[in-house]
């Protein structure tokens, strides 16, 4: 048995969340994955049920768990709270030791036509954005006068090593480079940022480091992505610069991402939020949520699981379904049941698959 905790969250959390895990469920049983899946209250529901965005008891089955699906969290009805759903978010971040955050986007060729660049500068990007997620001025103290406020912005050396070193890994599966992004020009973090990850390449000659300030790379982003392999970041910077990288994509409701620690279950969450203007509508699009569970079907080691959900999902998008945000009218519903009905199709044929790849196997004994 894979125990799933699953926190859909406020807005549109519900709706994407709910069309992956329909999605795991029938892989689940198809492949006889043994997944379970648990609900907990999480961000502005949790905190109208129990006063806050995190309840110990939602923590504890996290913790307990094999992985976290995430919807989304917030809404302006809870931006008083003494606790707001963001802060639950960072918590338990926090809480789980998630310090890496990995963002992927990808235009697939025959998609290029719902990415707003034109077509011959989104061409084939695929870039992998590892963004620090569990230090820098998230986590810095912060005061707040009548006239003035300020929020302390620190990273420790181990800090930038560990997250450099994911970085590093992971450009190994890929092309082999890293931009590392920064501020170094004025920042003293990001001085020390440079200073560390500079050593750690040292480890990965293999690997090639470029630096880069995070302005540039703001602009470089839209004006040659093809460019860029692996981008490893501070987790403010990261999380700007992954809200740009899915537009080359199509839309913020494409990427899903995997958030890890050293050990203990990986949480992973749409990099969009809950979208209020269109909650509830069944109009936002799964495709963030359903690409977060490929993601947590391979951190798993489900096998081909991953890559055959994947390939349901690609299928279903250059197939020209597509929700509102991509130009299309597909509802979310309707394309998560595209997704699975491509998903069967594609468990069908990777069954014929495996049979011939026995018998060959047979024959060649
Ligand atoms: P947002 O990502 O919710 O929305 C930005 C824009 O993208 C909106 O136009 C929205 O309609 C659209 N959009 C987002 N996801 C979409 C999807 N799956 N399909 C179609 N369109 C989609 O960001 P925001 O409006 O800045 O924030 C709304 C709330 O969400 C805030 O309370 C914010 O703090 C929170 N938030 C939560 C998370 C999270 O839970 N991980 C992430 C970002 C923002
Ligand atoms: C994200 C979100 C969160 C972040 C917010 C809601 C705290 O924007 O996951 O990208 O800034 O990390
Ligand atoms: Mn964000």
């Amino acid at each position: 048995m894979i125990s799933i905790v699953v926190l859909p969250g406020d807005g549109i959390g519900p709706e994407v969340t709910g069309e992956a895990i329909s999605c795991l469920e029938l892989l689940s049983k198809e492949r006889g994955l043994g997944l379970t899946f648990v609900e907990q209250d999480f961000g502005g529901v949790a905190i109208d049920k129990h006063g806050h965005p995190l309840p110990p008891e939602t923590l504890e089955a996290c913790k307990q768990a094999d992985a976290v699906m995430l919807g989304a969290v917030g809404g302006d009805q809870w931006n008083d709270a003494a606790v707001r759903p963001e802060a639950g978010l960072l918590r338990i971040r926090e809480e789980l030791g998630l310090f890496a955050n990995l963002r992927p986007a990808k235009v697939l060729s025959g998609l290029q036509d719902v990415s707003p660049l034109r077509p011959d500068i989104s061409r084939d990007a695929d870039i992998l954005v590892v963004r620090e997620l569990t230090g820098g001025i998230y986590f810095g103290e912060r005061t707040r006068e009548t006239h003035s406020a300020s929020d302390l912005c620190s990273y420790t050396r181990e800090e930038i090593e560990r997250i450099a070193h994911v970085a590093f890994r992971s450009a190994r599966h890929r092309r082999n480079k890293v931009t590392s992004v920064d501020k170094a020009n004025v920042l003293a973090t990001s001085k020390l940022w440079r200073e560390v990850v500079t050593e750690v390449a040292e480890g990965y000659p293999d690997v090639e480091l470029e630096h880069m300030y995070v302005d540039a790379c703001a602009m470089a982003l839209i004006t040659h992505p093809r460019r860029f392999d692996v981008i490893l970041t501070e987790n403010l910077f990261g999380d700007i610069l992954s809200d740009e990288l899915s537009v080359i994509a199509g839309s913020i409701g494409l990427l899903g991402s995997a958030s890890v620690g050293v050990s203990g279950p990986g949480l992973f969450e749409p990099i969009h939020g809950s979208a209020p203007a269109i909650a509830g509508l069944n109009e936002a699009n799964p495709a963030g949520a359903i690409a977060c569970a490929v993601m947590m079907l391979d951190e798993l080691g489900l096998g081909d699981s991953g890559r055959i959900l994947s390939t349901a999902l690609e299928a279903t998008l250059l197939e020209g379904y597509r929700t509102a945000d991509l130009g299309g009218n597909a509802t979310c519903s309707e394309f998560g049941e595209r997704v699975r009905a491509n998903l069967r199709d594609c468990l069908s044929r990777s069954d014929a698959y495996r049979e011939l790849f026995a018998m060959n196997r047979g024959l060649c004994a």
